[in-house]
């Protein structure tokens, strides 16, 4: 499974690039907003952190502009991946960057049959958002099990990117049905690590080593 961070804050994916565990980043204009930064300038910065793949999102509306966009944010990096929303116009989009070869990133999935027209518009991934359904009481991981099995059962190539995760849980759930890419927000990749229980046997070993009086080097 590839891990995503969810973020347009340079530091912190400077910092969990350091882990050697970071696949990709994945941003929004929600995302560039928060970071009170040049989009241009973040992304091609970002881009320089990490070698996979970062997800750059167009913000007009209609199939035109959106292609000028897609093709602008693609420029930036050879690692940019151009992300559309969910609409017919963005499918369109979808196509025509994904038939000039550039990875497209098909966001605000809500259902199976968006994901199935998205794998058809030539997507390299997928992003449905699972909080974003759970908060309205509809299961956002029943959805990723239905096309992690559509995909299979047609052999698409586009990667099911599980977006809007919201705790440890939801990447649990989504790696136990196969889903390719997890996109989490910096916390959720830090609450990965920790176990009360690491912490208190790594506890005990220290103190016990420090009886010896031994060190290693
Ligand atoms: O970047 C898309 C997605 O991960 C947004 O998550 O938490 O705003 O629903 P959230």
């Amino acid at each position: 499974m590839k891990f995503f961070v969810d973020t347009a804050d340079v530091a912190e994916i400077r910092s969990l690039a350091a882990t050697g565990l970071l696949d990709g980043v994945t941003t929004n204009p929600s995302l560039i907003a928060k970071s009170g930064r040049k989009m241009s300038e973040v992304i091609a910065e970002i881009c320089a952190l990490v070698p996979g793949p970062v997800s750059a999102e167009v913000t007009a509306t209609d199939h035109e502009t959106m292609l000028k966009e897609g093709r602008y944010l693609r420029a930036i990096a050879p690692n940019v991946a151009v992300k559309v929303p969910l609409t017919e116009a963005g499918l369109r989009t979808c196509k025509a960057l994904s038939d000039e070869g550039t990875p497209v990133n098909v966001t605000l999935c809500f259902s199976a049959n968006q994901a199935l027209l998205a794998a058809k518009a030539g997507a390299a991934f997928i992003s449905p958002f699972v909080g974003r359904l759970d908060d309205i009481g509809q299961d956002g991981m029943g959805l990723i099990a239905d096309v992690v099995q559509i995909y299979r059962n047609y052999a698409f190539r586009t990667e099911v990117l599980v977006a809007s995760i919201r705790h440890p849980v939801h990447v649990l759930q989504a790696a136990k049905l196969g889903a390719h890419v997890a996109t989490m927000p910096p916390a959720v990749i830090r609450a990965l690590f920790r176990h009360p229980l690491t912490d208190k046997g790594l506890e005990a070993f220290l103190a016990d080593w420090a009886k010896t009086g031994q060190s290693i080097l």
